[in-house]
């Protein structure tokens, strides 16, 4: 009992220990024993009771948390927003933590800047990630809008013909389209059309994913949008589509793969805004009984060839 309540204290006292004495070097910054310091205490008192006092993401708000709160040890970020799924710059973080991931437990958290910069570096000391050399990856450059408010319509038809057809969104999101418009788009951005559907494709496919559980893309007339915000919708469409979701199935889409290069990405952006707008309207639900009672799908003669 005694030998029992005594390692319990020095269990307890091993985790106040987490003292820094000297400076670390954290995707590519020196940082201050100081600030380490500082932004350990910040982090247990706002984000602990989620992401865990070791940054496991085992807190005990975090039980039965649906996506569950990041494990800082594993050092891989969803939203990063960065080329080649690196890791986040501390702007990204900012970013991530002042606005929240939409339909998540993460909320938009007020911590006070000073604060918050020091808990992103303390948050950094828990993944030897953080210490590799050019670990940091380097912004999604958001190319200007070619389509603008004037060429609306023609971006949302283009993004529709790439998500359907070249891009094939929907092998993962469902499908918005009609067989025969799958088979048009396949045929005009890819040279042939598929007459081979994939089960339930009007549903989002369930994805393995690196964060310990399954995760349901998103189907884009009913759920929110984690890291696309109501006033920078379009751009921040166009960040995610470029960085992809690291960890997380949703690949990266470098512009230069696509026809169009960024006027594509573009369209896909003003595709999916079409489709966000839809929700709780009943246009989703028109879209829903269009795509139900359609007419049967008959390969046309050229498909057999
Ligand atoms: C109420 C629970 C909760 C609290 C408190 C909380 N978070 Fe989170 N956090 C989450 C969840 C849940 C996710 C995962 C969302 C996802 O996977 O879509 C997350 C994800 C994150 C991510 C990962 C983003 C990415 O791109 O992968 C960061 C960074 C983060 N939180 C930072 C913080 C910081 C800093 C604090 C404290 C100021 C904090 N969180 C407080 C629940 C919480
Ligand atoms: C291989 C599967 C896969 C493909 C292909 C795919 N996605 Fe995704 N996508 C996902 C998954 C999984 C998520 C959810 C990530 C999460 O929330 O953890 C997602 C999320 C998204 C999001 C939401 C980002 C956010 O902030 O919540 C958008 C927008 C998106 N995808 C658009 C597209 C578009 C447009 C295409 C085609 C150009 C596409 N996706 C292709 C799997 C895929």
């Amino acid at each position: 009992m005694r030998l029992a309540l005594l390692l319990l204290v020095a269990t307890s006292c091993a985790r106040e220990e987490r003292i820094f004495k000297e400076p670390v070097k954290l995707g590519g910054q020196t940082v201050s024993a100081d600030t380490l310091n500082n932004g350990r205490v910040a982090y247990l008192q706002n984000c602990r009771a989620c992401h865990g006092d070791n940054g496991d993401g085992k807190g005990p708000a975090a039980l039965a948390m649906r996506p569950p709160p990041r494990n800082f040890t594993q050092g891989s970020f969803k939203f990063a927003g960065v080329l080649d799924q690196k890791l986040p710059r501390d702007e990204d973080l900012v970013r991530i933590v002042r606005q929240g991931l939409h339909g998540t437990g993460m909320l938009g958290w007020e911590v006070p800047d000073q604060k918050l910069l020091e808990i992103i570096q303390y948050i950094k000391t828990l993944s030897p990630k953080w210490q590799e050399d050019d670990a940091v990856g380097v912004a999604v450059t958001i190319a200007p809008d070619p389509w603008k408010e004037a060429k609306r319509e023609e971006a949302v038809a283009r993004g529709k013909v790439l998500y359907h057809g070249f891009a094939q969104c929907l092998g993962c999101h469902p499908g918005y389209a009609t067989k025969q418009e799958i088979y048009d788009a396949g045929k005009a951005t890819l040279g042939s059309g598929t007459t081979d559907f994939r089960d339930h494709m009007y549903l989002p496919e369930i994805k393995d994913s690196e964060y310990g559980v399954k995760i349901l893309p998103p189907d884009f007339l009913f759920n929110e949008l984690r890291s696309v915000n109501r006033d920078t919708e379009l751009p921040d469409l166009y960040r995610i589509l470029v960085a992809g979701v690291t960890g997380a199935a949703m690949p990266a889409w470098n512009p230069m793969t696509l026809p169009n290069k960024e006027a594509d990405i573009w369209a896909l952006a003003y595709y999916v805004r079409s489709l966000t707008l839809l929700k709780g309207t009943p246009g989703a639900e028109e879209l829903h009984q269009k795509l139900a009672s359609q007419n049967d799908f008959v390969p046309p003669p050229e498909a057999a060839q």
